[in-house]
């Protein structure tokens, strides 16, 4: 009996990173499938379950159940903590794990770390949102970074490793540190493009064709629709720094509609607001399948509330790298009560 009982691994960060270093195109690639797969009913991603502090308000643990089918078939778990002080204490605000689930037996495979398998995902759906929501339209040479943290940068990371040029970086942030951070980064990078830090909000939004929304704001701070006249795509990765008017006034994707329509995201204001879903154009799947077009002449909005599956997808594909790597660090004994009467 016990022979079928699988082993049990720790992953760490080092291994995560190693194993999705310099693969940008091929992550995105697995992250779109997976997200398509999702699209088509083959998972089960229930709601996130939000873990919240009467004595530490602005922290949050998030779990992310979820289950893939397709030929990953596994089960697992995300458990991602958000504490926004962390920053200013010298380490990063996110920290989180995954666990893996065997499809067979639901035995718990690996523990991995997942700050990174997290932000890759986050990333590797935006770089690909930003490619089929500016389809049609020019591509975006002026990119605007509103709010440069981790997150930003993955995603810049992400763009560039799929290809991405631009003439002109934007950055803008409230924390004069976070943006020499993220110029120094961008310097080290190699990108291509100016770069320019911009002090005004306004300034930034107006002077970029794709903006990237990853600040960690708790409510709309972007109030006026005026900024966007000249028809941006916006990536919202943050899901809470637009006002109701601006989406209003925009063509609204989201990656799945039950999950971003919940925790006071924009897109949950704006339902509250008008009682109803109507000013949603669809999901980034409804895109991808041909299902909603994109006008090239009017803002366009993408709301990822993020989807466990795709940890899953991304934390599997570590998993399977560093088994084939010879890398894995079994736990030895881990799962030590295997005789039911001993
Ligand atoms: N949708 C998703 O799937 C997904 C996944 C992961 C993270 N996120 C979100 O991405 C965001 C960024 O995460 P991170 O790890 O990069 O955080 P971070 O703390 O590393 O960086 C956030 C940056 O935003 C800046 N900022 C905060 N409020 C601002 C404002 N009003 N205007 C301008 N700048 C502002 C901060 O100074 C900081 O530099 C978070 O909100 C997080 O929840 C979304």
């Amino acid at each position: 009996m016990s022979a079928a009982v699988p082993a049990f691994a720790v992953i760490s960060g080092g291994q995560v990173a190693q194993a999705l270093r310099g693969r940008e195109r091929q992550i995105t690639e697995l992250v779109e499938a997976t997200y398509q797969l999702h699209c088509a009913g083959d998972s089960v991603n229930p709601p996130s379950y939000f873990l919240q502090f009467p004595d530490r308000p602005n922290a949050r643990i998030i779990a992310l159940p979820a289950s893939i089918g397709g030929s990953i078939r596994v089960d697992g778990l995300k458990w991602v903590s958000s504490f926004p002080d962390n920053v200013a204490n010298g380490i990063p605000r996110a920290s989180a794990v995954l666990i893996l689930n065997d499809h067979d037996t639901g035995y718990p495979l690996a523990c991995l770390e997942s700050s990174i398998i997290s932000a890759t995902r986050t990333a590797a759906l935006a770089a690909s949102a930003a490619g089929w929501l500016s389809r049609g339209r020019p591509r975006p040479a002026r990119v605007g970074f509103f709010g440069t943290g981790l997150i930003a940068r993955y995603i810049h990371t992400f763009l560039a490793g799929n290809g991405w040029t631009f003439d002109e970086i934007g950055v803008h942030d409230l924390s004069a540190d976070s943006m020499a951070g993220f110029r120094g980064y961008l310097e080290g990078s190699g990108a291509t493009g100016e770069i320019t830090c911009y002090d005004r909000a306004e300034d930034l939004i107006s002077a970029s064709d794709l903006v990237v929304f990853a600040t960690i704001a708790g409510q709309p701070h972007v109030t006026e629709p005026s900024w966007f006249k000249h028809n941006p795509v916006v990536l919202h990765v943050s899901l809470r720094d637009l006002a109701p008017e601006i989406l209003l006034e925009s063509v609204n994707l989201v990656d799945d509609v039950e999950h971003c329509l919940k925790a006071n995201t924009s897109p949950h204001l704006v339902e509250q607001v008008t009682g109803s879903r109507e000013f949603l154009a669809g999901t980034l799947g409804d895109v991808m399948a041909g299902r909603v077009s994109v006008p090239a002449d009017r803002t366009v909005v993408f709301s990822p509330f993020g989807l466990g599956v795709l940890d899953l997808a991304v934390g599997k594909h570590v998993y399977d790298e560093v088994t084939r790597a010879g890398d894995l660090n079994v736990v030895d004994d881990f799962f030590h009560e295997l005789r039911r009467y001993g």
